[in-house]
C-alpha cells in the first residue's frame, strides 16, 4: 500500500517573521485533512502548542474512525451500530486485528485459538494473593499484566510478527481470566479456571459467578448483552490510554508492559473510571425529585462537580455506543424483571433534562457510552468495582491492534513531545549560605 503520508500535492503556507513555510497537506479517507508539519521545527525553528491534542493527530491509522460531530463510528469502514447489531465480539476482535471480516474458517481458527489461551500460569495465583483484599480490581489487573512479561518470555520480541501476534492472542484470551481473578480475590471466593467449551463472554460470566459448591449455567441472553458490552468498548481510535500504549511501544517496550500501562491510564474516572463513576453518581442522586438539586451543583463550576457519563472529547453529538448501550439496559432490566429500577429511572430523567438545558446543549454534551453500562453491569450482577476491569478486558484488543499497526510502520520513532518552557532563565548556582 502506498504511504498516504507522503503521496500529497496540496500545501498551506505558514508565514513566520517573513519567513515562508511549505506544509504538505495530507489527504484522509474520512476526516479532517492535516497539516504535516513533521519538518516545521527544522525549517523554522518553532514548536507547535497543542496540550491536550486538541487539533493534533499523533499517528496515522487505518482502523477506527469517529466523525464526532455526526456521532459515527467506524471500526474499519463498519459502522458500529451494524456490528452491534450481527457481529459477536471475537468477529470484531478479528476485524480490528487483521482490517477485514473473516471468512467462516478463519473465524473458526481464531476463536478456536483464543479459547486455548484462557487459562494464566499457575504460578501467577501467587502473584495474586501478594495483593491485599480490599485492593481495586484494577489495581491488581495492572500489577498481573505488567507481570506477563515475566511469565511469557516466548512472546516478547517486538521485531518478531508472530510473537507479536502469539502476544495477541494471549492477551485477548487471558485478560478475562485475569478480571475476574481480580474480582474472585476481591470477595475472598477460589478462583474458578476457565472452560475453553464456553463463547468468551459466557466464559467471563462462568469465571466470575460460578464457584465450586454447585453448578452455574449462564443465562445465553445475560452473555449476549455482555458480547455487546465488550463490542461497544472494543477500541476508540487514539484515546488517553491507547495514546499511552502507542508512547510506552514507541520505546520498544514489551507488549505486556504496554498494555499495562493502558490499564493504567484507562483506570482514571476521566476516561474508563467514568462508568464507575457514573453508577455512584447515579446512586447518589438516588430519586428524580433530587434532580434538579444535582444539576444546579453541576452548574456551578466551583462544586467542582461534573455529569459523570456526559461529554466527550470527540463526540459533540450522542455517542452511538450510547444508544446501543441504552436500548441494551432496558432489554437487560426488563429480561432480568427488574421493574421500575430507581436508577434507570434517575438517569433517564437526568438524560431527558440534561438534553433539553441550555448548559448542556451550548457545549454538546451528550450522554457518553458511559452512562449506561453501569446500569446493565451492576443488574447483572457486578460491583461498581469490576465496571472498570470489563472496559479494560474489552479494550485489549484495540489497544493490541494499534500496537500491532504501531510496530509494524517503518516510519515509527520514539514518541517524544517538546514543550513550551516557562521556567526560569539559565542563573547560577547560589551557595547556602548566601540564599
Ligand atoms: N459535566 C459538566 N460539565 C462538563 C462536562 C460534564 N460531564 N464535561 C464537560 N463539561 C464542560 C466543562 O466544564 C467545560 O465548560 P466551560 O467551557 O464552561 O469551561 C466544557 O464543558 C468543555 O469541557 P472540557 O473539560 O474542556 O472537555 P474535554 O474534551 O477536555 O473533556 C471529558 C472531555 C473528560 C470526557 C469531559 O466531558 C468529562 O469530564 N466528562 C465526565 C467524565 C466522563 O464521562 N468520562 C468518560 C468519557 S468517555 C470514555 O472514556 C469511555
Amino acid at each position: 500500500m502506498a504511504d498516504t503520508r507522503t503521496a500529497t500535492t496540496r500545501t498551506a503556507t505558514l508565514l513566520i517573521d517573513g519567513k515562508e513555510v511549505s506544509l504538505p497537506i495530507l489527504t484522509p479517507t474520512e476526516g479532517p485533512e492535516c497539516l504535516d508539519i513533521r519538518r516545521l521545527y527544522a525549517e523554522a525553528d518553532v514548536f507547535t502548542y497543542d496540550p491536550g491534542f486538541t487539533s493534533t493527530a499523533a499517528c496515522a491509522s487505518t482502523i477506527t474512525f469517529i466523525d464526532g460531530d455526526k456521532g459515527i463510528l467506524l471500526h474499519r469502514g463498519y459502522p458500529i451500530e451494524q456490528l452491534a447489531e450481527k457481529s459477536h465480539y471475537l468477529e470484531l476482535c478479528y476485524l480490528l486485528l487483521y482490517g477485514h471480516l473473516p471468512k467462516a474458517a478463519e473465524l473458526e481458527k481464531f476463536e478456536t485459538l483464543v479459547t486455548r489461551h484462557t487459562m494464566i500460569h499457575e504460578q501467577m495465583h501467587y502473584f495474586f494473593r501478594g495483593f491485599r483484599r480490599d485492593a481495586h480490581p484494577m489495581a491488581t489487573m495492572v500489577g498481573v499484566v505488567g507481570a506477563m512479561s515475566a511469565f511469557y518470555h516466548d512472546s516478547l520480541d517486538i521485531n518478531d510478527p508472530r510473537q507479536r501476534e502469539i502476544a495477541a492472542f494471549r492477551l485477548i484470551a487471558k485478560m478475562p481470566t485475569i478480571a475476574a481473578m481480580a474480582y474472585k480475590y476481591s470477595i475472598g471466593q477460589p478462583f474458578v479456571y476457565p472452560r475453553n467449551d464456553l463463547d468468551y463472554a459466557s466464559n467471563f460470566l462462568h469465571m466470575c459467578f460460578a464457584v465450586p459448591a454447585e453448578p452455574y449455567d449462564v443465562d445465553p441472553t445475560l452473555a449476549r448483552a455482555l458480547d455487546r458490552i465488550f463490542m461497544l468498548h472494543a477500541d476508540h481510535e487514539q484515546n488517553a490510554s491507547t495514546s499511552t500504549v502507542r508512547l510506552a511501544s514507541s520505546s520498544g517496550a514489551n507488549p505486556f508492559a504496554c498494555i499495562a500501562a493502558g490499564i493504567a491510564c484507562l483506570w482514571g474516572p476521566a476516561h474508563g473510571g467514568a462508568n464507575q463513576a457514573a453508577l455512584e453518581m447515579l446512586r447518589e442522586i438516588g430519586t428524580v425529585d433530587r434532580i434538579p438539586d444535582f444539576i444546579a451543583r453541576v452548574k456551578d463550576k466551583s462544586s467542582g462537580q461534573r455529569l459523570m457519563g456526559f461529554g466527550h472529547r470527540v463526540y459533540k453529538n450522542y455517542d452511538p455506543r450510547a444508544k446501543v448501550m441504552k436500548q441494551s439496559a432496558d432489554e437487560v432490566l426488563d429480561l432480568l424483571g427488574i421493574k421500575n429500577n430507581p436508577t434507570l429511572q434517575v438517569a433517564r430523567e437526568l438524560e431527558r433534562i440534561a438534553l433539553e438545558d441550555d448548559y448542556f446543549v451550548s457545549r454538546k454534551l451528550y450522554p457518553n457510552v458511559d452512562f449506561y453500562s453501569g446500569i446493565i453491569l451492576e443488574a447483572m450482577g457486578f460491583p461498581t468495582s469490576m465496571f472498570t476491569p470489563i472496559f479494560a478486558l474489552a479494550r485489549t484488543v484495540g489497544w493490541i491492534s494499534q500496537w500491532q499497526e504501531q510496530i509494524a510502520d517503518p516510519q515509527l520513532r520514539i514518541g517524544r513531545p517538546r514543550q513550551l518552557y516557562q521556567g526560569e532563565a539559565q542563573r547560577d548556582y547560589v551557595e547556602v549560605e548566601d540564599r
